[in-house]
């Protein structure tokens, strides 16, 4: 289990417990208002909806979105990433295939290579693609319209995305991490399109170890019923969760294996910190990007660990959830 990166498996379900409207997902209420409203406008002009940004760390409902974006304006969606399109010519064939007002989406965007981008920018700009024929001193450049589209960009790390590629995108949210009583009812409606009986409290302690992710709920929530189904529980009781989510060493605070090494190596290897992100993935043995897109956001978010300008440092928070003093004795 990878923080919230899909499984194989997860990308099958996923597609089940998708929700397939603005009204069926759950939180993200601005993010769902404005572009509920923007989605409303461009329909009633029979306009092509204005560029859209998503960025938040993995599995918090980013290609959920943008299914649902296409889905809402009745037009096609075409997914792609980042690193799938590997030269100018590939994206270039891409838009140019696209129907009036579909929906490309293309997640991933900040690992677009540059050479990529060029062509995206006037594509996304004036809905024109411009096309170098020929080689050497014969080379000319020709332009070619496509048909106006929406681009859906997608990424987990919306720093490293170029300014002049932000600016093309006429709307940008960033989604946050979901309260408990909101993964909770993710929780009670996938139990319900999965046929699992769960109570309240069963799907409460689920939701408050999912680390503020629908992914890892919905993931926990399959590994909980398939140990309810071992043990012959007809339904998810909070006995059964609590159990269940022990048995995957998924702790009170929803951490994994890989989110209490962080913790433990800030805190006992390098003295509660300060430490950099790479000294830090070299002691946990884990890459530097995994630790910065899955593991540490929501850290920082809860505030187990702070970041500062000389490296990572350990809160109290941290200290307490391991069971150390600050001297780093056993209490
Ligand atoms: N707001 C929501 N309400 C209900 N379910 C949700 C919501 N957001 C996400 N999910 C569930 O979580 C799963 C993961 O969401 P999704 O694949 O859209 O995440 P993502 O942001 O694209 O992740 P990644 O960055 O890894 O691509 C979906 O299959 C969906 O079932
Ligand atoms: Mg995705």
């Amino acid at each position: 289990m990878t923080g919230g990166k899909p499984s194989d498996e997860e990308r099958v379900t996923d597609l089940t417990l998708r929700p397939r409207s603005l009204n069926e997902f759950v939180g993200q209420e601005r993010l769902k208002t404005v572009l509920g409203m923007t989605i409303e406008a461009a329909r009633r002009r029979a306009d092509v909806l204005d560029h859209v940004l998503l960025s938040g760390p993995p599995g918090l409902g980013k290609t959920t979105l943008a299914h649902i974006i296409a889905r809402e304006l009745g037009v096609n969606l075409r997914l792609t990433s980042g690193p799938a399109i590997e030269r100018a010519g590939d994206l270039a064939a891409i838009v140019n295939d696209l129907e009036h007002g579909d929906v490309l989406f293309i997640d991933e965007i900040h690992r677009l290579s540059r050479a990529v981008e060029e062509v995206l920018y006037p594509a996304m700009e004036d809905f024109e693609l411009n096309i170098v024929v020929g080689k050497g001193p014969s080379a000319r450049s020709m332009r070619l319209a496509i048909k106006p589209f929406t681009m859906v960009g997608a990424t987990t790390r919306s720093g490293l995305l170029s300014s002049p590629l932000r600016d093309r995108f006429g709307q940008a949210f960033h989604l946050e991490f979901y309260a408990p009583e909101q993964l909770a009812s993710i929780v009670i409606r996938s139990a319900r399109l999965l046929k699992a009986e769960i109570d309240e409290a069963g799907a409460k302690e689920i939701a408050a170890r999912s680390r503020g992710t629908p992914r890892i709920a919905n993931r926990l929530l399959r590994r909980v019923r398939d140990f309810a189904q071992v043990e012959n529980k007809p339904s998810i009781t909070l006995d059964v969760a609590v159990r269940g989510l022990e048995l995957l060493g998924i702790d009170s605070c929803g951490f994994d294996r890989m989110d209490r090494a962080i913790l433990e190596a800030i805190v006992d290897k390098f003295g509660g910190g300060p430490v950099g992100v790479e000294s830090l993935a070299a002691a946990i043995g884990e890459e530097r990007e995994t630790i910065e897109e899955v593991y540490e956001p929501y850290l920082l978010q809860e505030g187990f660990i702070a970041r500062t300008s000389r490296g990572r440092v350990a809160n109290p928070r941290a200290y307490s959830h391991l069971g150390r003093s600050k001297q780093g004795v056993l209490l």
